[in-house]
């Protein structure tokens, strides 16, 4: 079964080909350079950009792959959450394809894509997990009991934990995105000089709260702690904040085996901290942490592997699309 899928939910154009579970070819074109000078992701340029670089990326990913389109049995694409322009963008030039060459089409689940990027290499692992995700756009808690079947046990209240990550870098005058901006310099720093506290601790529940340590980040500038004891100790209760609340969960569930994706899942001091605890963790090799198109074709290996039925030609993108809420 080989799968190619397109992954377009935001400024990154991602291919991957896939096939019987194993990744022969993933491809990424960044628009980090395109969107930098905005201060932020502007939509309709996204969208633009995603048009123009889909054919000769998956030109690419198939050349990669050794592959022909006709030798593709299934396409798929990511449906959302994500901007609306540049969803419909892939999604539609996936269906377009699927639809040409009379194969079968999974509009997949961004999150679901994050969740097999983390499992990929893990053909064994069976649910039940607990699954964190965190990234730029998401920090969110799921018990998954099931193959396909997801209860968010918690989310972020403000800010997703890499927004806080790349705010706190902005008022240290590092460049975007700021999760690896951070780690490097955190490197040089001391992670107890700076007297941040780790948001949430104490309370009931499984949220998370970040915009508090962008805030706390701009003032100790303001009173002058060095950059990088700011960028460690931020970087310390972050992930403190984040591991915490797994492993509460973890224990309040009898839950073992837990994922742990999303951009910031490449964090070192995460990975590290994860590995040092008692929980059985599943985190993606590193080409696999920021979106991709890959992981969505391995969530669609998935999806096929255990019979769920096609997607239509006629599914639509979806901007806002929870996971089970
Ligand atoms: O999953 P992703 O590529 O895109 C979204 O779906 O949002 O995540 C991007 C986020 C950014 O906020 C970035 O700063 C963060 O992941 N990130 C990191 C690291 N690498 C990327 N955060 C902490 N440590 C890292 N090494
Ligand atoms: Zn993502």
């Amino acid at each position: 079964m080989r799968i190619l899928a397109i992954e377009t939910s935001c400024d990154d154009t991602g291919v991957g080909v896939v096939a019987d579970g194993k990744v022969l070819a993933n491809v990424v074109a960044s628009q980090t350079p395109l969107h930098e000078q905005f201060g932020g992701v502007v939509p309709e340029l996204a969208s633009r950009e995603h048009v123009s670089v889909l054919d000769d990326l998956v030109a690419e990913a198939l050349k990669g792959a050794g592959l022909r389109l006709d030798e593709i049995d299934l396409l798929a694409a990511t449906r959302g959450p994500g901007l609306v322009g540049p969803l419909l963008v892939g999604l539609t030039y996936a269906k377009s394809l699927a639809w040409g060459l009379g194969r079968p089409f999974y509009a997949i689940h961004h999150l679901e894509g994050h969740i097999h990027g983390a499992l990929y290499g893990a053909a064994e692992a069976e649910p039940p997990f607990l699954v964190l995700i965190a990234s730029g756009g998401h920090t969110h808690l799921f018990d998954m009991p099931r193959w396909g079947e997801y209860r968010l046990l918690g989310a972020t209240r403000d800010d997703a934990a890499g927004e806080a990550f790349d705010k706190v870098a902005r008022s240290l005058g590092l460049g975007y995105p700021g999760g690896p901006q951070i780690e490097r310099l955190a490197r040089e720093g001391d992670e107890r000089a700076v007297p941040f506290t780790v948001p949430m601790r104490g309370r009931a529940g499984y949220d998370f709260s970040f915009s508090g340590l962008k805030t706390a980040a701009i003032r100790f500038v303001a009173e002058g702690y060095a950059a990088a004891d700011i960028a460690a100790s931020f970087q310390r209760v972050a992930v403190a904040s984040l591991l915490g609340t797994l492993e509460r969960a973890a224990a309040d569930l009898g839950r073992e085996r837990v994922i742990v994706a999303g951009g910031v899942s490449a964090n070192a001091l995460l990975r590290s901290r994860l590995a040092a605890s008692d929980l059985q963790v599943h985190l993606p090799p590193l080409g696999l942490t920021a979106d991709n198109g890959a992981m969505i074709a391995l969530a669609a290996w998935r999806a096929y592997q255990t019979g769920r039925p096609y997607s239509g030609y006629d599914v639509e993108a979806m901007p806002y699309l929870p996971l089970g809420e």
